[in-house]
């Protein structure tokens, strides 16, 4: 089984440059399983009905979310859809679900997402203690579990890595929007990566405009984001997973031009 995890979509651009690279990259690369994180789609941030639906039409198979899981207001009307998952970390009894199990070639797959502490600036729980709970309920009903961890701190992910090794198939960093070099398939069997990078516009400052975010920079006024125009690359990482004992053996960095 070879499952296929794809960078923070940053825009509407970036959700162009999904559309037009997702079908041709999952013929060449028999892809079975698609996960991406999709939680700066709309305008730069959250998820609005349309993007939605254009992202059931590509037939991805799980949406993540993170910090700007809220973002736009549509987001109460479809987020209870099995196929999109906030993270589990958020407090108890808000709308939609933390986890999700899905069937994949014969398979149970859960995708956990989990957001991290560090420099984030929204008030969760301790990420690190509800994975734990999670996996003590769901290990023996699934085959397969992958983790986005959608944090800032490289240590917190890297952290989060050693938590769960050998006990998920892959732990993927998101949010940062730049991908790391660091991808490894540890000798328990977790497929790990720090941060996937972004699926967004190439020339911008983790997907916004260059000039704004300069303005912000250099002159500490505040200054309205606004999203990047030209071309984009996509982001993601490519696990193989044994089809008989479900042991991950390998992940490739996918980043396209
Ligand atoms: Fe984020």
């Amino acid at each position: 089984m070879r499952v296929l995890a794809i960078g923070d979509i940053v825009g509407e651009n970036g959700l162009e440059k999904l559309k037009v690279t997702l079908p041709k990259l999952k013929e060449e690369k028999n892809i079975d399983f698609v996960i991406v994180n999709a939680e700066n789609t709309s305008g730069g941030m959250g998820l609005t009905f349309k993007c939605f639906n254009e992202l059931q039409k590509l037939k991805v198979d799980s949406i993540t979310m993170g910090n700007h899981t809220w973002a736009k207001k549509d987001i109460f009307d479809f987020i209870n859809n099995p196929i999109i998952i906030r993270p589990a970390n958020y407090s108890e009894g808000v709308p939609g679900h933390g986890y999700g199990i899905y069937e994949c070639k014969g398979k149970k797959i859960a995708v956990i997402d989990l957001i991290g502490r560090t420099d984030m600036g929204i008030l969760s729980e301790n990420p690190f203690l509800v994975v734990d709970k999670i996996i003590n309920k769901i290990s023996d009903k699934v085959d397969i579990i992958i983790v986005d961890f959608h944090a800032e701190a490289t240590a917190e992910k890297i952290a989060m890595k050693y938590h769960l090794d050998g006990r998920v198939n892959f732990v993927f960093g998101t949010h940062t929007h730049v991908q790391t070099a660091d991808e490894e398939v540890t000798e328990k069997g977790t497929a790990y990566i720090t941060d996937l990078g972004m699926t967004g516009p190439k020339n911008s400052v983790i997907g916004m405009d260059t000039e704004a975010s300069l303005k912000r920079f250099i002159t500490s006024l505040p200054e309205r984001y606004k999203l990047a125009n030209g071309d984009c690359i996509l982001c993601g990482a490519i696990i193989d997973i044994n089809d008989e004992c479900c042991r991950t053996e390998n992940i490739d960095r996918i980043y396209l031009k």
